[in-house]
């Protein structure tokens, strides 16, 4: 099989039918301040053994094609010396690696921020690449105030992207570009569609104008939402319209899967949403993508409180996670029982 071919089959593998793809890339940051949410230290210890319970759990690869890892995460091991992605790999889920290095002020350009990691990338990719990963995620972020996104600072993350693709799919990982547009704000729902529409229309300008192979992508994004701090209730189903005709105004063909972020929404929100999302595709006749969850706080949130950073709550951690993961893979099919919280 050609690299192009062996992109296209990954791709098509990651959007598997009524599966997902389990966010564990938090940063040691992030991480350490879940834990202190928890009350627990922010000690590697802790995480190692949190990320261990995660992919420990029996059952993952029924509802999960592949884990999101950290540079960390992917250079760590379980207790028995098992290098977390030979874990993964032989429960037959893909190791995904994140390779941006996170956001930083974008210079002149007041309350934006560009993401930075190119630099040496395409060596970091060969390593990652012998370490089993097959697809690596990018996360640019954009805020919704008054003044922004800037077209500037659209222009600069989308180009970023498009350039990370290219080196991802030379080195034949699948690329998982996530332009995330924030929940957080006091934007109404249409102007969130409104920014979305123009954040993912200059995305596929920019990896077409870089001849990334659009069979060999895939889309992370956000829902289309109204901001945390808006004052009127929008419904799934008002969600779920905007959701797919931003989709349908940016998002071309070819492209074989999209994933959501769970965005800081409540894990029973996500799903829902994703619920009214599927439903209207049903009803619609279906789209030319695979569309399933990507979550990280969406799936763990329960986990880590069923967890609490003790030996003993393993058991149950595990279970919560199952749980969720069901929960979700039904919402994927448009058959999601809120009763079953
Ligand atoms: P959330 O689901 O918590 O928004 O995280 C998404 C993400 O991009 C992590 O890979």
């Amino acid at each position: 099989m050609s690299n192009t071919e062996q992109l296209r089959e990954m791709a098509k593998t990651l959007v598997t039918p009524h599966k997902g793809i389990l966010a564990a890339d938090q940063s040691p940051r992030t991480m350490n301040k879940q834990l202190e949410a928890l009350g627990l230290p922010p000690e590697a210890e802790l995480r190692r053994k949190y990320r261990q319970l995660l992919f420990t759990t029996e059952g993952l690869q029924e509802y999960v094609t592949g884990v999101i890892l950290h540079d960390g995460t992917i250079r760590n091991h379980a207790d028995d010396g098992t290098e977390f992605s030979d874990l993964l790999i032989a429960k037959g889920v893909v190791p995904i690696i994140k390779v941006d290095k996170s956001t930083v002020p974008h210079t002149n350009f007041e309350g934006e921020v560009v993401t930075q990691g190119l630099d040496g990338l395409a060596d970091r990719l060969q390593e990652y690449y012998d370490m089993g990963a097959r697809a690596a995620k990018w996360r640019a972020v954009f805020t919704i105030s008054e003044n922004t996104p800037t077209e500037q600072n659209i222009l600069f993350d989308c180009m970023t992207l498009a350039r990370y693709a290219a080196l991802c799919q030379e080195a034949g990982i699948v690329p998982m570009v996530e332009p995330e547009v924030l929940f957080s704000g006091s934007h109404s729902l249409e102007r969130a569609e409104e920014v979305t529409t123009m954040v993912l229309q200059k995305l596929f300008e920019q990896l077409q104008w870089n001849n990334v192979d659009l069979e060999g992508v895939i889309l992370k994004s956000s829902m289309v939402l109204a901001g945390s701090e808006w004052s009127e209730q929008t419904s799934a189903a008002d969600v779920a319209q905007a959701t797919l005709r931003t989709f349908m105004n940016s998002v071309p063909p070819e492209v074989p899967g999209i994933v959501f972020l769970s965005g800081g929404q409540t894990p029973q929100r996500a799903t829902e949403n994703l619920d009214a999302i599927a439903e209207l595709e049903a009803q619609e006749g279906g789209f030319p993508w695979e569309l399933a969850f990507s979550f990280s706080r969406g799936l763990e949130q329960p986990v880590q409180e069923a967890w609490q950073g003790k030996d003993e709550n393993i058991e149950a951690a595990q279970a919560a996670l199952i749980k969720r993961l069901q929960l979700n893979s039904m919402a994927d099919q448009g058959t999601y029982d809120p009763s079953m919280e």
